[in-house]
């Protein structure tokens, strides 16, 4: 058994479950991976703030960043704070310490991807984010290994979660107001919801799956996404009376030598499977040119399913780091093609 020291920053929703789902699996990693994972260092914003994860015997909890990406022990770094900036400086600091980073940060992976990328191609460290798309389904790794000799040609999802369990709880009677407030118990809204109900995190998530699927780069601009905010429990209803489900799609299709992509409700007749898609749960239905339609269901957010991702990333990146290999990072660049906007 080889021993990784894994360092963490933040212990929120995800931190949690990650803390929880390593002592779950812990037993299981080692004996079919031959790796223990060990989680040296948590950094938290507040020392004293009351939780009910029980972090390891021997994993220290310190309010310093700085603590843990500078810990020379530490090869790997979890980030699941969830701020932009100062994710982006902690990650910087990591990868120029060629440690490994596991992050969960779309808003930041979206915005900063490929400036990320290139340094952790330059320091020969793995960067992954499996846990920003769909939190527990491996989109991003599906897309990477299972499409290289195919040819994606659209995309459309329900990728976020928070959006499409007030959309469900609409459509069944309940208020917006209500349906936001069960989401955000059930810790699937981000700290502030506001991405979530204005389209913006599926869009930065639609960012990340343009990355990898087209090898194109969007902004949030050519996205201008459309939220949920302007819709009311009688809309959602009376759609459902006659045939249809609304949702909050996220797409991206080729279009001649262009990219059409849009994030916006969308009336789904029933008949179709992304009507049916309900609750937390996220859908990413791939159109490519060999295998067809495909369709990839899971949950889109929640503690558990995130942090297993994660997990799943941190495991990968462990192996890399005992053989030595170095990453391929093998996606796709195409250029700069011209994105438009669906109608609305
Ligand atoms: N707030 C996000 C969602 C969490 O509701 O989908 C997962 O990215």
């Amino acid at each position: 058994t080889t021993t990784i020291e894994v360092g963490m920053l933040g212990l929120g929703t995800v931190g949690s479950g990650v803390v929880e789902r390593l002592a779950r699996s812990a037993a299981k990693i080692e004996q079919t991976q031959g790796i223990r994972l060990h989680l040296a260092a948590v950094a938290v914003n507040h020392l004293n703030a009351h939780r009910t994860v029980q972090l390891p015997i021997g994993t220290r909890l310190t309010d310093s960043l700085t603590n843990v990406v500078c810990d020379r022990k530490i090869q790997l770094v979890i980030e699941v704070m969830g701020t932009v900036a100062t994710a982006k400086k902690a990650i910087v600091a990591a990868l120029n310490q060629g440690k490994a980073v596991v992050t969960a940060n779309k808003d930041l992976i979206a915005t900063a991807g490929p400036e990320l990328a290139a340094l952790a191609k330059k320091r020969g460290c793995d960067l992954f984010y499996e846990a920003s798309v769909a939190g527990g389904i491996p989109i991003l790794r599906t897309l990477t290994d299972s499409y290289v000799t195919d040819n994606v040609q659209s995309i459309s999802g329900i990728i976020n979660g928070t959006a499409n369990y007030i959309l469900s709880a609409m459509a069944a009677g309940q208020s917006y107001e209500q349906a936001l407030t069960t989401a955000q118990a059930a810790g699937y809204a981000e700290a502030d919801p506001t991405n979530d109900v204005a389209g913006i995190d599926a869009a930065y998530k639609l960012m990340i799956l343009s990355r990898f699927a087209f090898g194109q780069e969007l902004s949030l601009s050519q996205i201008a996404p459309v939220g949920i905010t302007h819709l009311s429990a009688s809309i959602c209803q009376s759609a459902m009376e006659n045939g249809w489900r609304v949702k909050l799609l996220a797409q991206i299709q080729q279009h001649g030598p262009g990219l059409y992509c849009r994030v916006a409700p969308v009336a789904v007749p029933v008949d179709q499977p992304l009507s049916q898609i309900n609750g937390v749960q996220n859908a990413v239905a791939v159109q490519s040119e060999a295998i067809g339609t495909s369709l990839y269901t899971g949950p889109g957010a929640g503690s558990t399913a995130t942090a297993n991702s994660v997990l799943n990333d941190v495991l990968v990146a462990a192996k890399h780091l005992i053989s030595g290999c170095q990453t391929i990072h093998n996606q796709k660049d195409a250029g700069t093609l011209a994105v438009t906007r669906f109608d609305q």
